[in-house]
């Protein structure tokens, strides 16, 4: 029997696992973590993660070839695959701080796998790493070798949340990178053979390690590049007229193009983008490939441009200032189907409202209050760090009420932002949100989620990221 022992029991190292173990009965596969509440909460009826579809996985499998536990050593030396999916945040402090990855979660991983080790392991970077950091890994493993071999392995995450099950019932690609070596064939060929047994082995691709390290923030940078590229375009839209869901369409049905991830929105979120973004910069940078640095950066500046500018555009909206003046925020979490709030947009927005002394009441169906605050109070970066590193009672931000119903949170309010594109704000009743609110009654709608005729209709004053403007916001230009 093949053990699997996979460390960090995150967003990634959880649903990954979780299918595996399903995919693979023979297979024996342990999650750990050094977060015993996050193994705690995996062990019980309340995940740690919302994630559509991974109850019922975990539900069939736990228990009998996949376990939590946070006896990290005793897995790890049981293994003969270790998987490494630790968080890699942006560094906060000393030598590229606010761009490179901190390898320190991975490093004192790979210390504690090459001190427990007993026997041969293969060891597998899922975690989004810099290009080369395999080669930093094998030294530390080989160090103080005690006659075990390992293999490294580059085998990269491509899930998305939300959809992370079916990401990994049915992947595009899984791409594994190793040495080519006899040694290294061999451990691709074993790690090949695990996902074989539900991806048809077209599917998988096999490539050295640096390109598979490097294949990963590629892919994240182009995706993010699309994003920015229909937010530049959205705001050309609003200062011409077109609208950028028919651009969209116009420009996504070339086959050459595609259709898919050309949505305009308030800005793009999550813990990958930006992150490998500005590592993929940082390396850059590192190799003497300036003009390849700046090129790339700029998909970040275009995506806090959007965010600015969709504040800017409701001060300016609202006569040039919201103090005092009640905002409701529908969705916080950095897209629908999580709970997930890292890097999410709604984070700059409402802080760039609270700059302009707005109220401000949220909701968001799978955000708690404590996340909210937490998340309006933590500095930059710091929130990608292991949640058990993070402040657990964060100082109330004041100007800030979460609730757990969009009618509360319109209540009395002059405007309201959708920052999510949860389905539930489609269908809400607008009439009655209407009759509770301030005159005029604002609608900024940072997801195009909502027909913004109707609500034209029932008196609202509606702005809806790269539409046609109406003549009241047309008349209050925002600038960015
Ligand atoms: P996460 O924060 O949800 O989980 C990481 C876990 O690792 C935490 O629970 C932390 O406590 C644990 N950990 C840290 N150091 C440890 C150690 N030494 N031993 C055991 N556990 C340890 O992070 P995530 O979202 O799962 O991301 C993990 C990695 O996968 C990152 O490199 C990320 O870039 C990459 N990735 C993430 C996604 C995504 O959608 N979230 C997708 C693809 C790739
Ligand atoms: C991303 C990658 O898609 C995935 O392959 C990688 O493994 C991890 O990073 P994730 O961040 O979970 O996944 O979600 P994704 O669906 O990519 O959305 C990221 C952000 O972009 C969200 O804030 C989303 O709302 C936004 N987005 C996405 C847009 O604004 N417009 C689009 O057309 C698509």
């Amino acid at each position: 029997m093949v053990k699997i022992c996979c460390l960090g029991a995150g967003y990634v190292g959880g649903p990954t696992m979780a299918v595996i173990a399903l995919k693979c009965p023979e297979v024996e596969v342990a999650v750990v973590d050094i977060s015993v509440s996050r193994i705690n909460a995996w062990n019980s009826d309340q995940l740690p993660i919302y994630e559509p579809g991974l109850e019922e996985v975990v539900k069939q499998c736990r228990g009998k070839n996949l376990f939590f536990s946070s006896d990290v050593e005793k897995h790890v030396m049981e293994a003969d695959i270790v998987f490494v999916s630790v968080n890699t945040p942006t560094k906060t402090q000393g030598l590229g701080a606010g761009k490179a990855a901190d390898l320190t979660y991975w490093e004192s991983a790979a210390r504690m796998i090459a001190d427990v080790s007993k026997s041969d392991k293969i060891v597998v970077e899922k975690s989004t790493v810099p290009v080369k950091t395999a080669e930093a890994i094998e030294k530390i493993l080989t160090h103080n070798s005690k006659g075990i071999n390992f293999q490294i392995l580059s085998n990269p995450e491509f899930l998305a949340e939300g959809t992370a099950i079916q990401d990994l019932f049915n992947p595009d690609r899984v791409l594994i990178g190793g040495r080519e070596t006899p040694e290294g064939a061999k451990a691709m060929q074993a790690l090949k053979d695990v996902y074989a047994h539900w991806v048809p082995v077209e599917r998988i691709i096999c490539s050295n390690l640096w390109s598979a390290e490097l294949s990963k923030l590629a892919a994240n940078a182009f995706l993010a590049q699309r994003i920015s590229s229909v937010n530049a375009i959205s705001a050309l839209c609003e200062a011409t007229g077109a609208d950028v869901t028919q651009v969209s369409h116009s420009v996504g049905t070339d086959s050459r193009i595609g259709p898919k991830f050309l949505n305009a929105s308030v800005g793009f979120g999550g813990s990958c983008f930006q992150k490998d973004i500005l590592n993929l910069v940082y390396i850059c940078e590192c190799n003497g490939l300036p003009e390849v640095a700046n090129y790339w950066k700029q998909v970040i500046k275009i995506n806090d441009y959007q965010k600015n500018r969709f504040v800017n555009r409701v001060v300016s909206s609202m006569f040039n200032t919201v103090s005092g003046k009640k905002i409701a925020i529908l969705g916080f979490a950095f897209k629908k189907d999580t709970g997930d709030t890292r890097e999410t947009p709604a984070i700059d927005v409402c802080e760039g409202l609270l700059g302009d002394k707005a109220r401000l009441s949220i909701y968001d169906p799978q955000v708690s209050e404590e996340q909210i605050q937490r998340d309006l109070s933590m500095k930059k970066f710091d929130w990608d760090h292991p949640i058990h590193l993070q402040p657990m009672s964060p100082t109330a931000v004041k100007q800030v009420s979460v609730v757990w119903d969009a009618y509360e949170a319109t209540k009395d309010a002059h405007g309201l932002c959708i920052l999510t594109e949860w389905d539930e704000f489609k269908n809400l009743d607008y009439e009655r949100i209407f009759d509770n609110m301030q005159k005029p009654a604002f609608v900024f709608d940072g997801r195009n989620v909502v027909d913004a005729e109707k609500l034209r209709k029932i008196g609202f004053i509606v702005y809806s990221i790269g539409k046609p403007l109406d003549a009241w916001l047309k008349d209050m230009p925002a600038v960015a």
